[in-house]
């Protein structure tokens, strides 16, 4: 049985890494943050399917039999091509977060934030026109997002300030339900919640990534019923980030192992 590889441009995918780990404890995880060159949200489509492909293959190499793109802005530019690259299952975070959003937004108007890239692709407009044709979807980049969660300022007034105006339109929009469309987001889910309000529902994909994964699987069963996986989680980074151990317990929610360097391009 391989492993689930995971990747993202930095800290952000431990979210969703720490539902899998959650929902199949018996399987073994093997994590990427692309730390050298996060942030991933201003950059060309071009170049995030470049990011992407090398990602993909660098965990491709380690055995693994499912690969989670646990970045928002890397499955909305990138998906169909790693879809095509590898003969194990490829899972996006957009589709399922799309999907849990509409149902919670119980057909009012859906607000979606995201990296520049993410927004710009129009991805998440596509993806809930699929679902829902009359869905009201309003859409908003929020760029500051991705560098305060990397430093940690979950909990400062810088944040919430910023937050206030990048998510005035949509409070204004009279939104039901808010896709945090950036696996960064979780961790400022609280200032965000306190900004729009407490009657609107956030949306974090990741659980709903996680089911999905338990769903791909074809011996998913067999992985959910241990409890430890059958060799330790693997954690790798671009390039040591000083602080992505320390930011990236947090996003984990639990101690992160020693962290090890990957060479992409080895
Ligand atoms: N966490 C990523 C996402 O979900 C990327 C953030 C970034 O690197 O800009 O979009």
């Amino acid at each position: 049985m391989g492993a689930i590889g995971i990747f993202d441009s930095g800290v952000g995918g431990l979210t969703v890494a720490r539902a899998i780990m959650e929902e199949l404890p018996g399987r073994r995880v093997i994590y990427l943050g692309d730390t050298a060159r996060v942030p991933y949200g201003p950059k060309s489509p071009r170049t995030i399917r470049r990011f992407s492909k090398e990602n993909g293959d660098f965990l491709a190499d380690h055995g693994i039999d499912a690969l989670v793109v646990a970045c928002n802005t890397a499955s909305a530019l990138a998906i169909e091509e790693l879809h095509s690259r590898y003969p194990f299952p490829v899972l996006g975070v957009l589709e399922p977060g799309v999907r849990e959003g509409l149902r919670a937004a119980k057909g009012g108007p859906l607000g979606v934030i995201g990296t520049v890239g993410t927004i710009k692709s129009a991805a998440y407009r596509l993806a809930a026109a699929r679902l829902d044709s009359a869905a009201v979807v309003e859409c908003r980049a929020c760029p500051l997002f991705v560098p305060l969660a990397e430093e940690g300022m979950v909990d400062h007034l810088a944040t919430e300030l910023i937050a206030r105006d990048y998510l005035e339109p949509l409070t204004t929009a009279g939104i039901r339900a808010l896709v945090l469309g950036c696996t960064h987001y979780p961790l400022l889910a609280p200032i965000i919640q306190r900004v729009v309000g407490a009657d609107v529902t956030l949306v974090d994909s990741a659980d709903a990534v996680a089911r999905e994964l338990v769903a791909r699987l074809p011996d998913a069963q067999a992985g959910s019923e241990a409890t430890v996986p059958p060799s330790p989680n693997r954690f790798f980074v671009t390039d040591i980030a000083t602080r992505f151990s320390e930011v990236g317990a947090r996003f984990l929610g639990s101690e992160l192992p020693a962290v090890e360097l990957a060479d992409l391009v080895e």
